[in-house]
């Protein structure tokens, strides 16, 4: 354990800190205490082992309390910049139409491109920024946002754009990914090699180039694109000097694990239909996998992600939202937790996990977020609980009750009536 240092601006006493590290459950340390110099997190150890002078040493203490406290939570599939919703494709699935015969028909995704392609800057920020702080106010400090609601250059970088202002005015840190491979759009009707051409030379550059997107994503489906289209992009991503992520296996098994692991990937997400060479693939590279209850919910989806084959072949679990207009219109990554017990058999641990330490690793953020310990970053929430369990256990309580993100306190209920926007 590292020694307490020669001054800190703030430290929490009395506190149960679930770590996520270390061999105990949650990485427990009861009465625990956590300090914060700047931005990041200088000691964390038991509070009785705190330095006598330390009145002297630091600027302010706060009693949790025994409140739990834990890492940020880390939402690391998202799609929540987008214009308008699909509330009518919703009706006509409980009328019995598939989510596949939607999409075919030109519904589903495509309608979103066309309501996004619609809406300027300002707007799609408005309709963005509550999706966002709902995220917020249940405690997540990092949330991956993708494009892939333009699929041409100009709405593809405006969505970029304000997923950074999202993370410019709201107290969060925002990983944006490019998803130009996310459906085909109507002007490359019957020409999805072209579309993929376009990316590979126009929109994946124009994007890097301005730095909008610190990722790659793609949706290899029937529905989306094939295997070898998505190696494409992801050959362009590498040239690029970016790293891949994929939705894949989410209504069939096309593979997509497996070429994800070739290439490194970060994470391969929903994996309903991942076969068991898929599972031995992700173990080999290191791929998280990401668990996505909200859009099996949402879906109807009865095949479940082989959750026991990743356990027993280690395979790191994320959980996130997947928050989007058509398969996941989710703005509560806690009921993620809960969703992810009861439909996948997580553990509540696990599924813990699924939002801090993993979540961290699915974006390549582990060095600096997903733990409480000393050199990482100080994003970490305040818990009105008494077993971390809890955070799984029930759903719609949110029993938030601070957020420090980045060594600074944040007061959730009075940004959500700050209509004016802006940094609280
Ligand atoms: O993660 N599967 C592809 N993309 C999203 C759905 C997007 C949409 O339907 O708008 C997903 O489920
Ligand atoms: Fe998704």
């Amino acid at each position: 354990m590292s020694d307490f240092p020669e001054k800190a601006d703030a430290v929490w006493v009395h506190a149960n800190l679930a770590t996520m590290t270390g061999s105990l459950p949650y990485g427990r340390i009861e009465n625990g205490a956590l300090a914060v110099t700047g931005s990041r997190i200088t000691w964390v150890g038991k509070t009785a082992r705190l330095p006598a002078d330390l009145a002297g040493r630091v600027g302010r203490v706060h009693d949790a309390g025994r409140k739990w406290i834990t890492p940020g939570l880390i939402d690391c599939h998202t799609h929540l910049v987008y214009s308008g919703n699909r509330a009518s494709e919703f009706e006509q699935r409980l009328e019995g139409a598939s989510y596949e015969e939607i999409a075919r028909r030109g519904g589903g995704i495509k309608s979103t491109v066309t309501a996004t392609r619609a809406a300027d800057e300002n707007s799609l920020y408005a309709q963005s920024r509550p999706r966002l702080l709902s995220l917020l106010q249940e405690g997540v400090t990092t949330v991956e946002i993708k494009s892939g609601y333009g699929l041409d250059i100009d709405t593809e970088m405006r969505m970029l754009k304000v997923a950074r202002r999202l993370g410019d005015t709201l107290p969060v840190t925002v990983m944006p990914t490019f998803l130009g491979a996310h459906a085909l759009p109507p002007e490359f009707d019957g020409r999805s090699d072209d579309y993929i051409d376009f990316i590979c030379r126009d929109l994946l550059p124009r994007v890097t180039d301005q730095g909008l997107a610190v990722a790659v994503d793609a949706f290899c489906e029937t529905i989306g694109f094939s295997r070898p289209q998505t190696e494409r992009v992801f050959s362009a991503a590498r040239r690029r000097g970016l790293p891949v992520k994929l939705h894949a296996e989410q209504l069939s098994d096309m593979g997509g694990a497996e070429l994800a692991a070739s290439f490194g990937a970060l994470s391969a997400d929903h994996l309903e239909y991942l076969s068991e060479a898929g599972v031995r693939a992700l173990a080999g590279a290191g791929t998280v996998a990401v668990l996505l209850p909200g859009a099996f919910y949402f879906l109807g989806e009865t095949q479940k992600p082989p959750v026991d084959r990743l356990r027993r072949h280690q395979v790191p679990m994320a959980v996130a939202t997947d928050c989007n207009p058509g398969s996941s219109p989710v703005g509560s990554l806690l009921a993620m937790l809960n969703m992810a017990c009861v439909l996948f058999r997580l553990t509540p641990e696990e599924a813990l996990a699924g939002v801090t330490c993993h979540a961290a690793r699915a974006l390549g953020i582990h060095h600096r977020a997903g733990i409480l310990a000393a050199g990482k970053d100080a994003d970490f929430v305040i818990w009105a609980i008494e077993d971390p369990a809890e955070l799984a256990y029930s759903m719609g309580f949110n029993p938030c009750r601070q957020v420090i993100r980045k060594g600074r306190q944040i007061n959730y209920p009075q940004m959500v009536f700050n209509t004016k926007g802006g940094t609280p």
